[in-house]
């Protein structure tokens, strides 16, 4: 199986003028296979979502390297095929939900037949068919989040960054993310995953990896595991605190 993200001695720190220096990524290596769903997991401030934003190349290493299908994280062909939900999701407030899938499917190159087609497909599967009509202004953290990962999947991407994507969702939202993720799974795309619903990871993913202090810990198959993800986050990343 293909190798679709490889990550080599990954490093960043954040520097802040007068302030000392944050050291988020420290040296990390990993690889993810195609098909696989990798649960990045870690306490707060660990490094998950400094990594993330790494391999999306927002942010510059300081060293070491990303390679995402043996290609340059900036490379406009690769960034096509790449679909994201931040942590923090924002949006264009005076837009209602669905103009602004509309206009995403624009930016995506999609013309005005396919975005007929896709939008209220992506409105559909992401619970906001109701509210398609209403200023994005007025949505709750929880339809954001819908939103955020309507937007991420209208270009049907072949990995799927999601940084905490069930932030904010009700039960039904939880249950319709891991559906979603699963269903991309089985149409053998990857999926890169920080979360601290660890019930949820524990569903979904198959192999999960552990950050502490800007250090990659360990990695672990799900379906090897002999204890509760719970458990082994706690007996991980609880030693020596
Ligand atoms: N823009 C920034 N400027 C300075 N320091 C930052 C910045 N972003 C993150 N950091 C620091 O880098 C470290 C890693 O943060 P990061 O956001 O990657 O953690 P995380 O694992 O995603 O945490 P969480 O689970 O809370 O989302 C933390 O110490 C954090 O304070
Ligand atoms: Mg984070």
């Amino acid at each position: 199986m293909d190798q679709i993200i490889k990550v080599e001695r990954l490093s960043k720190a954040y520097h802040k003028l007068g302030k000392k220096s944050v050291v988020a990524v420290n040296n990390i290596s990993f690889e993810v296979t195609q098909g696989e769903v990798f649960g990045f997991l870690g306490p707060n401030g660990a490094g998950k979502t400094t990594t993330l934003l790494l391999m999306l190349g927002f942010l510059k290493p300081d060293a070491g390297e990303i390679r995402l299908f043996d290609r340059e994280v900036d490379d406009m062909e690769i960034r096509s095929k790449i679909g994201y939900v931040p942590e923090n999701p924002a949006f264009h407030k005076y837009l209602t939900g669905e103009e602004l899938l509309s206009f995403h499917a624009e930016l995506y190159g999609m013309n005005k037949e396919q975005r007929d087609k896709t939008v209220p497909e992506m409105l559909k599967k992401v619970g906001l068919e109701d509210a398609k009509g209403r200023k994005v202004s007025t949505y709750s953290r929880g339809m954001l989040q819908r939103l955020s990962l309507g937007q991420a999947l209208l270009n049907a991407p072949e990995i799927l960054f999601l940084d905490e994507p069930a932030l904010g969702l009700d039960p039904i939202g939880i249950v319709d993310v891991r559906n979603i993720i699963l269903e991309i799974q089985q149409q053998g795309k990857t999926v890169f995953l920080n979360s601290h619903q660890l019930s949820e990871v524990e569903k979904v993913c198959t192999r999960v990896a552990f950050m502490k202090q800007a250090k990659l810990i360990e990695t672990y198959k799900v379906n090897e595991l002999k204890e509760s993800l719970e458990d082994l986050f706690v007996r991980i990343i609880g030693q020596g605190k």
